[in-house]
């Protein structure tokens, strides 16, 4: 990156532990840097509980760090408000409101006033191409549109960073990676700054400029990888060995540490 271009995102030394089961401190990220420029697309990808989720929620100011700093636009945010939005794996919608109802709910609790919040919603609703299904109920669409609407509430409030925590991980193969290239077209049209956790080696390297591989507990980067494959891209790229390449360096980057979370986990379910 340019050092002259000020980054959109700057995490600078990040690290955090939460308190243990019996006391002791467990330490979960450990020293994190990294710069994020105004409209890129980065993804992390690291063994489960190598801290992905809890970065992500210390971006959003969810958690404050234990130590170090998260700067956007050159400045420390105390409460980000609409310039963060977050998408998790769940969709989260409710149930007893309607699409276009879930569409507007980061908007009402802005305040900001029905018809607006409905016109705002509608735009994205549109783009996310869920037009016409503003009157129905979540139990009536599919996966894939759920997380549509979800994505298109996400982008309602406008934000300048979108933080997506597996956001695909419940859906089926065939539909996640119509929705990479969705996310793909929506993140064209409307330039945002994505930071984008997955534990799906291909989908981290379709998506990304840059992909983070994390090392496991407490995480800490192991590489940032630039992904050199040209821009619009297709799911055939999937298939080249260029693209194939990059997916096997990064699980020899992360495949010790993914083993040895793997073994953890199922000693401590035992
Ligand atoms: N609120 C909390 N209190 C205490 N420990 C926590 C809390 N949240 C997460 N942890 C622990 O912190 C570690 C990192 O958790 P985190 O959810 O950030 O990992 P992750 O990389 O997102 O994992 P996964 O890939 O399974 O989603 C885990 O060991 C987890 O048990
Ligand atoms: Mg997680």
């Amino acid at each position: 990156m340019d050092p002259n271009n000020q980054s959109k995102l700057r995490l600078s030394r990040v690290s955090h532990q939460y308190p243990g089961a019996s006391g002791e401190p467990l330490v979960v990220l450990k020293d994190i840097s990294l710069d994020i420029a105004n409209g890129e697309f980065v993804t992390i990808v690291g063994g489960s509980g190598s801290g992905k989720t809890t970065l992500l929620r210390i971006v959003d100011r969810l958690i404050p760090p234990s130590s170090g700093q998260v700067l956007i636009d050159g400045k420390v945010v105390e409460r980000p408000g609409g310039q963060i939005s977050f998408v998790f794996q769940q969709d989260c919608l409710m149930p007893w409101r309607r699409v276009l109802g879930n569409a507007t709910y980061g908007l009402d609790l802005r305040g900001v006033a029905k018809s607006d919040a409905q016109e705002r919603a509608r735009k994205y609703l549109d783009l996310v191409g869920l037009s016409g299904f503003e009157r129905y109920y979540p139990h009536q669409l599919s996966g894939g549109m759920r997380q549509r609407v979800n994505l298109a509430r996400a982008l309602a409030v406008e934000p300048d960073i979108l933080l997506m925590d597996e956001p695909f991980a419940a859906l089926d193969a065939q539909t996640r990676e119509l929705m990479q290239i969705e996310l793909l077209r929506i993140w064209k049209q409307t330039g945002k700054t994505i930071l984008f956790v997955t534990h799906q080696l291909d989908e981290a390297v379709f998506l990304a400029d840059r992909v983070v591989a994390l090392s496991a507990r407490p995480g800490s980067i192991r590489e940032v990888l630039d992904i050199d494959i040209p821009r619009p891209r297709d799911i055939e790229i999937k298939r080249t060995t260029h693209f194939q390449d990059y997916v096997s360096r990064l699980w020899h980057l992360i495949e010790a540490d993914v083993r040895r979370s793997f073994r953890a986990e199922t000693a401590a379910e035992a």
